[in-house]
């Protein structure tokens, strides 16, 4: 039976939540997202439920990781449909804040990064991490859960933020989750509604492309080879291409042979004017 979860829109309610379970000796996990809650998103919340006695989803469209020519305005928020999702998991809590409960007036600080932050997505979107890292390190700090699960969907964004509470001693275990997909294996994302018919068509040709590059350099093929193999398929089916690259899987650094540590491909290209990101490991 559905249990429609509660719903706290302030960081005293949701602390006062979290110290209830904790005082009874409970795990707590978190799983932030922006809302508009696809079967990608809901895996994740039940790897967090596999992995804690409770679990706080919060929704918030953040709007420092957003550029002014980006789809702040337009990114879709459906709070009503996610909580109803949620319901049909028996989620414990919705933490969804509003801007002024985020970002109240007088709000100054920014996390500042390095390391697996910079280059990839930072190159065309050099606001973004920071962005991301300020606000998830505001969730975690007003939540406080013993673990936050993230998916690999994101996967610079997950080594961004593991690697960021690692250095900040935020107190919480970073679970990275395995990318959900479409039958044709276009990766699950909020943003694929944006698609038109005809690029929903195309799409697919991004993990299919990772997938070849990865069985291509398995098999012995130079990665400079295979790579360029990749971006030239991906702009003959009408990609743009923001770059497509093999990167050390733990830390991102440029790798340029197999034998220099585990690999993971690394994606990101518009079709029109929706722009599509994916990763495999090879
Ligand atoms: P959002 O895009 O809503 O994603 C929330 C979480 O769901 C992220 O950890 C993301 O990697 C994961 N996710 C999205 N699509 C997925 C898929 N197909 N399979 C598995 N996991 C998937 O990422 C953000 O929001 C924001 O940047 C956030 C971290 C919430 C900070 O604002």
């Amino acid at each position: 039976m559905a249990k429609k979860p509660a719903t706290v829109h302030t960081v005293k309610a949701l602390r006062n939540r979290v110290a209830n379970w904790h005082k009874a000796g409970k795990k707590v996990a978190m799983v932030p997202t922006m809302g508009a809650l696809h079967s990608g998103h809901l895996a994740l919340v039940e790897e967090a439920q596999r992995k804690a006695d409770h679990v706080v989803v919060s929704i918030f469209v953040n709007p420092t990781q957003f550029a002014p020519s980006e789809d702040f305005a337009r990114y879709p928020r459906t709070l009503k449909e996610d909580t109803k999702k949620l319901s049909a998991l028996e989620t414990d809590l919705v933490y969804a804040p509003d801007i002024e409960e985020m970002y109240p007036a007088g709000f100054c600080t920014k996390v500042m990064l390095g390391g697996p932050a910079e280059d990839l997505e930072s190159v065309a979107r050099p606001h973004f991490f920071g962005g991301v890292a300020t606000v998830v390190s505001k969730l975690l700090l007003q939540c406080g859960p013993d673990i936050a699960v993230f998916g690999e969907k994101d996967f610079q964004q997950l080594l961004v933020v593991r690697t960021m509470a690692r250095d900040l001693d935020i107190p919480c275990v970073i679970h990275g989750m395995p990318t959900i997909r479409e039958d044709d294996g276009l990766a699950m994302s909020s943003r694929n509604t944006y698609l038109s018919a005809e690029h929903r068509d195309v799409a697919p040709v991004l993990y299919r492309a990772l997938i070849d590059t990865a069985i291509h350099i398995r098999e012995g093929s130079s990665i400079a080879w295979a790579l360029r193999e990749a971006r030239s398929r991906l702009s003959i089916s009408g990609f743009k291409v923001d770059y497509f690259e093999a990167r050390h899987a733990e830390n991102l650094s440029p790798i340029h042979s197999l034998g220099d540590g585990p690999i993971r491909l690394l994606a990101a290209a518009w079709l029109g004017k929706t722009r599509l990101i994916d990763n495999i490991p090879v």
